[in-house]
């Protein structure tokens, strides 16, 4: 099936960078949020990121014009029904992502496919709220999304091959580079990267450095192109936390025991870039 109009639900800092590219890409682009100011937003950013790119030199005034073209807002879900791909970039709960899954069920034309940017849920849980198990995959952007190259693509127990190739083909015209990883949670980038912003937030926990220092002796000792802190910070603390809860039950193993750190940070609601403060503080 050749995709031609992508659907993008919920348009928070992922969701709104999967838009952006697709859009660069040529593809007509529905990007709905419930909320119609988070909707409204993230148009906003693209703007912001298209004129940096306009005065970089990098895109040009009709670039951005045909993309803007290309995009429409909305809050409705019913909107999806003239798409050929729904990416799924909701918050990481697996009991809301199953209910919104079969309603996008019901609203999608039956050949759709239906991605969730899911960092580490189970993509054939997720599946079975729905009646097209076969059609529904993983694809998994990395924030910032117009930057990150990789996208990785999980097939849960019943997709079927059609299903992946479709969504490795769409990756490749989104110029992104994805990677087909077995379903288990994580996937492959997000079983390393958590337990390593983990391990460096019980560091801080303890005191061994400050978040400055923890930062500074990972970019300089081991050359990460930011730190652990700040990575977190990006990524979002309340995320960062989830992931590890939902690592500590799947694998049963305490070694994905969360830092503290993260647990009060999220009860204050410093969750990092999104609210101002996390672990650093960019009200400024
Ligand atoms: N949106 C769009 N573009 C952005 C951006 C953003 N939020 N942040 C940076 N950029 C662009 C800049 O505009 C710049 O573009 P040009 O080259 O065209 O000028 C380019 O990226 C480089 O940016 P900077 O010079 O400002 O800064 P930098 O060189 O330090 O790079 C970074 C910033 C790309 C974020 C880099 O520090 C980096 O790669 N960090 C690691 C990020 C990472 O690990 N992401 C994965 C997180 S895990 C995840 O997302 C999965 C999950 O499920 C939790």
């Amino acid at each position: 099936m050749e995709i031609k109009k992508v659907g993008i639900l919920g348009a928070g800092t992922m969701g709104a960078g999967i838009a952006q590219i697709s859009a660069e890409a040529g593809y007509q682009v529905i990007l709905v949020d419930v909320v119609a100011d988070v909707a409204a937003n993230a148009f906003k950013k693209m703007q912001k990121n298209w004129a940096k790119a306009v005065e970089k030199g990098k895109k040009s005034a009709e670039d951005i014009e045909q993309y803007n073209a290309l995009i429409a807002v909305g809050t409705d879900l019913d909107v999806f029904a003239e798409c050929d791909m729904i990416i799924e970039a909701i918050i990481e709960n697996i009991d809301i992502k199953k209910s919104v899954f079969a309603q996008l069920d019901q609203v999608c034309k039956p050949e759709a496919i239906l991605a969730t940017n899911t960092s580490a849920l189970s993509i054939t849980e997720i599946a079975a709220a729905t009646k097209r198990p076969s059609q529904v995959v993983g694809m998994h952007f990395f924030n910032p999304v117009p930057v990150m190259r990789l996208v990785e693509v999980i097939p849960g127990t019943e997709t079927t091959e059609a299903t992946v190739q479709a969504t490795v083909d769409l990756c490749k015209t989104i110029k992104k580079d994805p990677i087909v990883a077995k379903e288990s949670p994580g996937f492959i980038v997000n079983r390393i990267l958590v337990p390593y912003i983990n391990e460096a937030a019980i560091a801080y926990q303890e005191g061994v450095a400050s978040a400055e220092d923890i930062d500074r002796a990972m970019k300089l000792g081991a050359g990460m192109p930011m730190g652990p802190l700040a990575l977190c910070d990006l990524v979002g603390i309340d995320v960062v936390l989830m992931i590890c809860e939902y690592y500590w039950k799947e694998f049963g193993d305490p070694k994905y025991r969360p830092s503290l750190a993260f647990k009060q940070k999220v009860r204050a609601g410093h969750l990092g870039m999104k609210t101002g403060k996390g672990f650093f503080d960019y009200s400024k």
